[in-house]
């Protein structure tokens, strides 16, 4: 089970300073617990209680008086530094974990990131690291200090054996500490399953949240308060359930090897009483006995523990070992500015196994060519536009441009040279301008505003109190559809990539705007290649050239009236838009 662990110990590298302070306070607590107090009982107790035969002297009285508070004032202070320490390399454990998982989902593919749930990542990458990073110093703490403090008393209890002829004694009483061994097992196997019950539940629970609150306003409209209520009840149900399950387990474990550590005294009892051994090596024995079963009951806790990380690792292990299959290639072509010849040929493309959504597809977009995609929803379009910046991979086929596969360069030469503009564009909880600049994070305030003035963008900033230092909300809440594509735009024209793809880009614009857009465009896509997905055929019918699809296809290739004249399809797209106008 440790085995499982092992990848993970390198984490613990980073903090070898706190943790081997941690490690040594915790022997020394170790040896003030184990060994310590039956001292106290072995010297203090019967030099206090012998009948007043033999007065103290003045040094022995010194120790009586010190010996207790000396023993507790070492516990206590190794103790809490070791306690405080362990803490120190704890967080900074859970730190490193946590921004490696951060980052992990920074390069995972979209195609995974689309197949999990938002609340459900976010779990792993809070609960279920808080959970391995406590596992992990838990065992670094406890791994040595517990074993340590049980051989610490045992020892003792060996010495005492040796010098006060209780061999059978001690040997009785510690008979029973292998018995502990079984309950610890039993309640650790259980407690797997579990854990990892409580995890998974922990992700649902955040996913309810996380949809939920996206969904603000769908809530309100459809006037699903309360069932949203019910369903979130559910959840959180489940989870309390699978933690009392847990409980029930975990919390039996004391008990168990209390009462087992019992039946030891017990029989101590009578063979002491057989025996006739003297009362204060009765007690110093009975003492060490129970420090020695402080240990196991802590390491039965620990085994627990061990169980709880385990199902903490398999959940972030889905995330972590997640292989990146798009990467940059071993021997990448040198790209600098590319000039934008996009071709797909025989492209297939699935995102599920099985169920290809894009069939065997050719097409040639020259440098320099605006090209609009046309064809009813779900003909593939987006699809399309995503292999270009290698959002997602050709599963056969290739895309290239200027003659290299995409899968040739490195992925920050390829997607450098393309500017994208989504349909449902999100920008980031910053001021605009900040928003802007990510286009081009070196751009100086001139170019910003440049941008920002061809995508239409800069007459209603202006008109807004803070201007282009005013914050947008979360994902750009605070702006409407309109605004925050005319900001998407402006982002992209910054970037000054010479392909450029607009994804329905204008499509929240009212239809002026959007011929304000197509006149900047007109100006500002000389030289670059623009794949243009639009419903407005006045956007779609200035392009060079327009691949009309279907199903999967590209089903003709042509100019406006090329395609009117020629393919079916386009010509009862374009008739139905013109016939409702
Ligand atoms: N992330 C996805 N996972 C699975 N199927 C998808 C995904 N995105 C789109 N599809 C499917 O692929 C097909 C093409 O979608 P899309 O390219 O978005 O069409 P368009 O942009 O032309 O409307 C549709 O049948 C859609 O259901
Ligand atoms: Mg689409």
């Amino acid at each position: 089970m440790l085995r499982r662990f092992r990848p993970y110990l390198h984490y613990l590298r980073a903090v070898r300073g706190p943790l081997t302070g941690a490690v040594f306070c915790g022997l020394v607590y170790g040896a003030a617990n184990g060994a310590g107090l039956p001292l106290m009982v072995k010297w203090v107790f019967p030099r206090v209680f012998s009948a007043g035969a033999v007065p103290l002297t003045a040094w022995a009285l010194i120790l009586v008086a010190l010996w207790t508070p000396a023993v507790f004032l070492v516990r206590g202070i190794a103790g809490y530094l070791n306690s405080y320490l362990i803490q120190l390399a704890g967080v900074r454990v859970l730190e490193a974990l946590r921004l490696d998982y951060f980052r992990k989902l920074q390069f995972l593919p979209l195609s995974f990131i689309a197949r999990q749930t938002t609340g459900d990542l976010i779990s792993r990458g809070l609960s279920d690291a808080n959970q391995l990073q406590f596992t992990l110093t838990s065992v670094a703490n406890d791994g040595l200090k517990q074993p340590a403090s049980l051989i610490g008393s045992l020892a003792f209890l060996g010495w005492m054996a040796f010098h006060e002829k209780g061999v059978a004694l001690v040997l009785v009483c510690m008979a029973v500490i292998p018995l502990c061994v079984f309950p610890i097992r039993y309640v650790g196997k259980k407690l797997l399953l579990r854990a990892q019950q409580i995890q998974g539940q922990l992700g649902s629970v955040t996913d309810r949240f996380s949809e939920n609150l996206s969904a603000a306003k769908e809530v309100r409209a459809f006037g699903l308060e309360e069932h949203e209520v019910g369903r979130f009840a559910v959840e959180s149900r489940r989870l309390i359930t699978f933690q009392m399950k847990a409980a029930k387990y975990a919390q039996a474990l004391t008990p168990a090897i209390e009462i087992i550590s019992a039946v030891g005294i017990s029989f101590t009892f009578l063979y002491a009483y057989r025996e006739h051994v003297q009362l204060d090596s009765f007690l110093a024995i009975l003492t060490a006995l129970y420090t020695s079963y402080e240990p196991i009951k802590k390491l039965g806790a620990l085994n627990n523990e061990l169980k709880r990380g385990l199902g903490a690792l398999d959940r972030l292990e889905v995330v972590l070992n997640e292989p990146l299959t798009i990467t940059d290639p071993a021997n990448p072509v040198a790209v600098g500015r590319l000039r934008g010849d996009v071709a797909f040929e025989q492209v297939t493309f699935a995102y599920k196994p099985g169920e290809p959504v894009l069939h065997g597809l050719s097409a040639s977009i020259p440098a320099g060519t605006v090209c609009a995609l046309v064809g009813p929803s779900g003909a593939g379009k987006t699809t399309f536009a995503n292999l270009v910046p290698r959002f997602y991979e050709a599963t056969e086929g290739r895309v290239a441009i200027d003659g290299h596969d995409v899968r040739s360069m490195r992925l920050a030469d390829l997607r450098r040279n393309i500017a994208v503009v989504s349909q449902d564009p999100v920008l980031f909880n910053e001021s605009i301008y900040n928003n802007l600049l990510l286009g081009r994070p070196d751009a100086t305030r001139e170019e910003v505003v440049t941008a920002a003035i061809d995508a239409h963008a800069d007459e209603f900033i202006r008109t807004m109190p803070k201007g282009y230092e005013t914050m947008v909300g979360e994902r750009g809440a605070l702006l409407s559809g309109g605004q925050k594509q005319r900001l998407a735009l402006a982002r992209a024209f910054l970037r000054n990539a010479p392909i450029l793809i607009l994804d329905e880009a204008t499509s929240a614009l009212d239809s002026q705007s959007e011929q304000f857009i197509q006149e900047a465009l007109r100006k500002l896509v000389v030289g670059k290649t623009v794949l243009i997905i639009a419903h407005r055929f006045s956007t779609i019918r200035d392009a060079s050239m327009i691949l009309v699809f279907d199903r999967g296809q590209v089903v003709a290739t042509g100019t406006h009236a090329e395609l009117y004249a020629a393919s079916p399809l386009y010509k009862s797209l374009y008739d139905r838009q013109h016939g409702a106008a």
